[in-house]
C-alpha cells in the first residue's frame, strides 16, 4: 500500500476527527507532508510532532512532552495517533497512544526494514529508563499497520542491514522456503516487499497465538539473547541488528555442539550471514557475556530461556539453569574463535 492512500484507509476505520502524526528528524522532511496531504484530503485535522532521531527520544521526558502536546490539542478517546518511522517512533508513539486517556487508537506506519517486519506488528510498546531499554511499556495493539516498502528506499545501507538480521531470524525459526530465497541476494533486495509481507504473517501468526509473550513468541527472540548481551558489552557501540546476528551465530553454534542441531544448520546460517556481510567475531570473553546475559530481564530466577535451533526453519525453546550457561558458552567458543581466527588471516 502506498503512503499516499494512508487518509483513505484511516477513514475505513476512524470517521473524520483528529490525529496525531508523531515522527523523527530523519523521517519526518522526507515523508511527513505525503502523509499529512493525504490524511488532511480524507478530512482529518492533522497535528504534528517531530522528535530527535535515535533512541535517547524512547524516554521518559519526550513521552511526557508528547503526551501534554495531546492533551493540549486535545486529542479525544475518537482520536488517533500515527507512528510514522523506524522502532524507535514506533515504540515512543504507541506507548503515547496506549497511557492517554487509558488508550487511544493508533496506526503505524514503519519506515525501516526492522519497524516493518517487526516492531510495528505485534502490539508491543515501550520507552526506555535510565536502569534499561524498554522497562515502561504496554501491549497496544495497532488499529492497522500500512506497509509502504518504496519508504525504505531512503534508508542507509547499514539500517537496512539491521533489519535484514531479523528476516533472517524469521527464517530460521519458522520458514525454511524464505531462508533459501534469501540466499539470492540481490533477488531478495530488490524484492523487500514480498520478503516484508512473509515476514509480517510469520509475526502476525505467533502474535496470534500469543499475544501477551507466555509461549510461542518467545521463539521470535532467536539470537537476542546473546545478542543483548553482546550490545550491551560494546556499549551499545554494535546496532541492534548486527547484535542479534553475531547471537544467532553464536547459540547456532552452540547447539550443534550440543548435538540440538546438525552442523549443517550451522554452516548454512553462517554462510547466509556472512553472504549479507555481518561480521560475525564477538570480541568478548564469555565471563563479561555470561554477566551481561545475567541481568537480562527474560531470565526468571535460576535458569535463562535461550530459542535454539533443531534445523533451519525451526527452533525451540530450552530453559537452562544459569549454572550450565557458562559452559554451554565456552562449546560455542572455539567455533566462533574459528571465525575470529579466519577474519584475521584473510
Ligand atoms: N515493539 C517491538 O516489538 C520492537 C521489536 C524490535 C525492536 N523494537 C525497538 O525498535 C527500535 C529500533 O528500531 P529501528 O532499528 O527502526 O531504529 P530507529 O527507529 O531509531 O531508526 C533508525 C534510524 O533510521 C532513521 N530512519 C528511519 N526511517 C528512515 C527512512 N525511511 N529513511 C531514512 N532514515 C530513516 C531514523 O531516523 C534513525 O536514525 C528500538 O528502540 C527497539 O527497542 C521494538
Amino acid at each position: 500500500m502506498k503512503l499516499e492512500e494512508i487518509g483513505r484507509r484511516v477513514r475505513e476505520i476512524q470517521d473524520g476527527g483528529k490525529l496525531a502524526v508523531i515522527t523523527d528528524e530523519n523521517v519526518g522532511p522526507k515523508y511527513l507532508p505525503a502523509c499529512c496531504r493525504s490524511l488532511q484530503d480524507a478530512g482529518f485535522d492533522v497535528y504534528t510532532f517531530t522528535v530527535p532521531s535515535g533512541e535517547e527520544s524512547k524516554s521518559g521526558r519526550v513521552y511526557l512532552k508528547l503526551l501534554s502536546g495531546l492533551a493540549d490539542i486535545p486529542l479525544t478517546r475518537s482520536d488517533g495517533v500515527v507512528a510514522l518511522g523506524g522502532g524507535m517512533v514506533g515504540d515512543l508513539a504507541g506507548f503515547t497512544a496506549a497511557t492517554y486517556l487509558r488508550g487511544i487508537r493508533v496506526i503505524q506506519v514503519p519506515t525501516t526494514l526492522l519497524a516493518a517486519v517487526d516492531s510495528s506488528v505485534g502490539g508491543k510498546t515501550a520507552i526506555n529508563l535510565p536502569e534499561g531499554k524498554n522497562l515502561a511499556g504496554a501491549f497496544h495493539q495497532p488499529e492497522l499497520v500500512l506497509q509502504d516498502a518504496e519508504l525504505l528506499s531512503s534508508l542507509p545501507q547499514q539500517t537496512l542491514l539491521d533489519g535484514m538480521a531479523e528476516v533472517i531470524k524469521y527464517g530460521m525459526i519458522a520458514d525454511r522456503e524464505l531462508f533459501d530465497r534469501l540466499k539470492d541476494v540481490d533477488a531478495a533486495w530488490k524484492n523487500l516487499e514480498t520478503i516484508v509481507g512473509r515476514c509480517v504473517a510469520i509475526k502476525r501468526r505467533f502474535v496470534e497465538e500469543d499475544e501477551f509473550d507466555y509461549g510461542v513468541r518467545h521463539l521470535l527472540n532467536f539470537g537476542h539473547t546473546i545478542g543483548h548481551a553482546i550490545e550491551k558489552c560494546s556499549d551499545y557501540g554494535f546496532s541492534h541488528g548486527l547484535s542479534v546476528a553475531k547471537g544467532m551465530n553464536f547459540i547456532t553454534a552452540i547447539a550443534a555442539e550440543q548435538g540440538w542441531c546438525g552442523a549443517d544448520a550451522f554452516d548454512e546460517l553462517h554462510g547466509l550471514l556472512k553472504a549479507y556481510g555481518f561480521d560475525l567475531r564477538v570480541p568478548y570473553g564469555d565471563a563479561e557475556l555470561f554477566g551481561a546475559m545475567c541481568s537480562d530481564k527474560k531470565r526468571e530466577k535460576d535458569s535463562i530461556d535461550l530459542v535454539v535451533p533443531e534445523s533451519v526453519g525451526r527452533c525451540v525453546r530450552r530453559t537452562v539453569p544459569v549454572s550450565e550457561l557458562r559452559g554451554l558458552l565456552e562449546s560455542g567458543r572455539p567455533v566462533i574463535d574459528k571465525e575470529n581466527m579466519d577474519k584475521e588471516n584473510a
